[in-house]
């Protein structure tokens, strides 16, 4: 029995979104016909994960609660933790030491769409951390790892010249070690606790590995973004139709 815990993370303000997130969650808008957070938190589902923690913002949190409820709609668990400033990615992910409780965790960011299925690559994590990484025309928007070899070296958070057209997507495995690294970061320059220094932690270690997403991904954090994730779902469903 896979023991990985699931957390998706849904905090945040959604700023690059304008009005349309004022008066609710970025990650509860729709893409296509469901709301943004059921494409992350099928990923979880698709890989057996069983107990999963939602972290959103103090705001709109019970607009989560009263949309996914306990979890038993989709026979899993779910667990609310909230997030009361926007501190960053890592910061929201040390909210989980306690639910993950020793064991792995798997984290997807709230607002990615992945079409592929990884249920494979994450039952098959054992220890350190794993990266997914993606081809991107624009990855100054990202994270972008540097890779030497079949390594990464390093990773920069959205670069002005970006040394690859890889970009870190936003689903993450870790080892239990992740809570104590969260502990260790200093703020970034925006105020926030980076996942990038995160996973150059675990790259300076040796303990990173990673795998090219195949089929589409996108964020879906900007208005371009949110149109172009709405259009690969719906093209991705009328293939399978056909
Ligand atoms: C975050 C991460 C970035 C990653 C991206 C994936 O950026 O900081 O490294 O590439 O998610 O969606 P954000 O979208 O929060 O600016």
């Amino acid at each position: 029995m896979n023991k990985i815990r699931g957390v998706i993370l849904a905090g945040g303000f959604g700023s690059r979104l304008g009005l349309l997130t004022r008066i609710t969650n970025k990650h509860l808008l729709p893409v296509y016909d469901k709301p943004m957070i059921f494409y992350p938190l099928q990923k979880l589902l698709d890989a057996g994960i069983k107990d999963i923690l939602i972290v959103s913002g103090p705001e709109y949190s019970g607009h989560f609660l009263r949309l996914l409820g306990s979890g038993r709609e989709f026979g899993v668990r779910f667990t609310y933790e909230i997030q009361d400033e926007a501190g960053g990615i890592a910061q929201a992910l040390g909210l989980a030491e306690g639910f993950a409780d020793g064991n792995n965790v798997a984290v997807i960011l709230g607002d990615n769409i992945f079409e592929d299925n990884l249920s494979n690559e994450i039952n098959s994590f054992t220890a350190g951390a794993k990266l997914f990484l993606k081809e991107v025309a624009d990855a100054n928007r990202f994270g972008v790892a540097q890779i030497s070899g079949n390594k990464i070296i390093g990773i920069e958070e959205k670069p002005k010249k970006p040394k690859s057209s890889y970009a870190v997507t936003g689903l993450y495995l870790y080892d239990f070690r992740v809570f104590d690294i969260i502990k260790s970061l200093k703020p970034s320059s925006r105020g926030e606790l980076e996942i990038t220094d995160v996973n150059n932690h675990y790259i300076k270690d040796g303990k990173m590995s990673y795998s090219i997403v195949k089929g589409f991904w996108s964020d879906a954090g900007t208005y371009d973004s949110l149109l172009r994730a709405s259009t690969l779902v719906k093209s991705s469903r009328d293939k399978k139709k056909e």
